[in-house]
């Protein structure tokens, strides 16, 4: 019965499969504009601290508990949920629900990455200028309003998750998240040994490991601020709380170490988040701009920085939205697949067998 459940499912061809499509899932948007953002807000290093505690302290802990209950259930989020029992079914459903709703989230977010990683690929034939702006540097208040390209680049990012979840667990995630995120840490390090060279950069390393503890006693900031900005980014940015690594884990081998498994998932995602803010907070240091900025720093202020590297920013803007757009897809086809394998072992259970994929 279970073998014949698997056959239907699908799962990972390998360990390091598992490994690739679950860092994929936590590195995300999170990492590369949340974090630098939330540290610019909330006090540099002293956040960093916090979040090292918090994910040691709670993140693994949590991370564990999901893969282990996947792995045993060998079922998506609701399943589990009603299998421990079924007073638990809801907390399946309130975890697909935020799925879905970080996944539409994304969406919107995912297909403005796309549009700024085409624009500046196109922008490298085209002359110095960003391709299709001819607004000046406010490509982004532009592009909102834009509404017809808006739509278009949506649907295009949509279809990029749909053809990844529906090639299957193994054919389809796995494939795309093992050449993924490689390419992903190899482009980082690029940018990040790129802006180190760039007078300035010292001012944002020294912002991001010099802790500053007098934001504790700032009125517009406070521990309790601080504390609640990492938590959440702790749970966020490791996929956390709502089913994802119990459906990643249900596809996981009996024979896999999880305890080794969770913390190098914790740990990668932590390092690229470091690493991310190593080439976002020395890069404004280094132009002048801020480092709070909110959504704007990923689509404003990134882009005023590789408009003032010269020639060379069309090239390294594209790189970094290249890198951004495979974050940002390797996380919603996560969350994609949320939802899928719940309908997936909804056939199951009905004694239909799902059409997607199984290898
Ligand atoms: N971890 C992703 C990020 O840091 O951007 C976001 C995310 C993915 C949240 C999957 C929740 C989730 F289930």
């Amino acid at each position: 019965m279970d073998t014949e459940i698997k056959s239907k499912r699908g799962g990972w061809g390998s360990n390091f499969g598992f490994l690739m499509a679950s860092i994929g899932s936590a590195v995300g948007l999170g990492n590369i504009w949340g974090f630098p953002y939330k540290m610019g807000k909330s006090g540099g290093a002293v956040f960093l601290l916090l979040y090292l505690v918090l994910v040691v302290l709670v993140g693994v802990t949590v991370m564990l508990g999901e893969l282990a209950l996947g792995r045993r259930s060998g079922k998506s989020g609701v399943s589990t949920y009603r299998a421990l029992s079924k007073k638990y079914t809801w907390l399946g459903y309130a975890g697909v629900l935020c799925g879905f709703c970080i996944m539409c989230f994304y969406f919107v977010l995912g297909g403005i990455v796309l549009r700024y990683a085409v624009g500046y690929f196109l922008s490298l034939f085209g002359g110095s200028t960003f391709a299709w702006s001819g607004q000046g540097t406010d490509f982004f208040g532009y592009f909102l309003t834009d509404t017809k390209s808006m739509i278009l680049f949506f649907v295009l990012y949509i279809l990029l998750n749909i053809i990844v979840v529906s090639g299957g667990v193994h054919g389809g995630i796995e494939k795309f998240c093992n050449v993924g995120m490689p390419a992903l840490f190899c482009l980082l390090v690029f940018i990040i040994l790129y802006i180190a060279c760039q007078p300035g950069a010292a001012e944002g390393y020294k912002f991001m490991f010099s802790p500053d503890f007098s934001v504790f006693s700032d009125p517009n900031v406070g521990f309790g601020r601080v504390l609640k900005n990492a938590a959440g980014q702790m749970f966020f940015s490791l996929s956390i709380g709502l089913g994802v690594m119990i459906t990643y884990g249900s596809y996981l081998g009996k024979q896999e170490h999880l305890q080794r498994n969770a913390f190098i998932v914790c740990g990668a995602d932590t390092l690229i988040a470091v690493m991310a803010g190593m080439a976002v907070m020395p890069a404004c240091s280094a132009f002048g701009v801020e480092y709070g900025a909110g959504p704007g720093l990923l689509f404003a202020s990134m882009q005023t920085v590789f408009s003032h590297m010269g020639s060379v920013g069309n090239l390294i803007g594209f790189l970094f939205y290249l890198l951004v757009l495979i974050a940002a897809l390797t996380s919603s086809i996560s969350m994609l697949e949320l939802c899928t394998a719940y309908a997936v072992d909804k056939q199951i259970e009905k004694g239909l067998t799902p059409k997607r994929a199984k290898h």
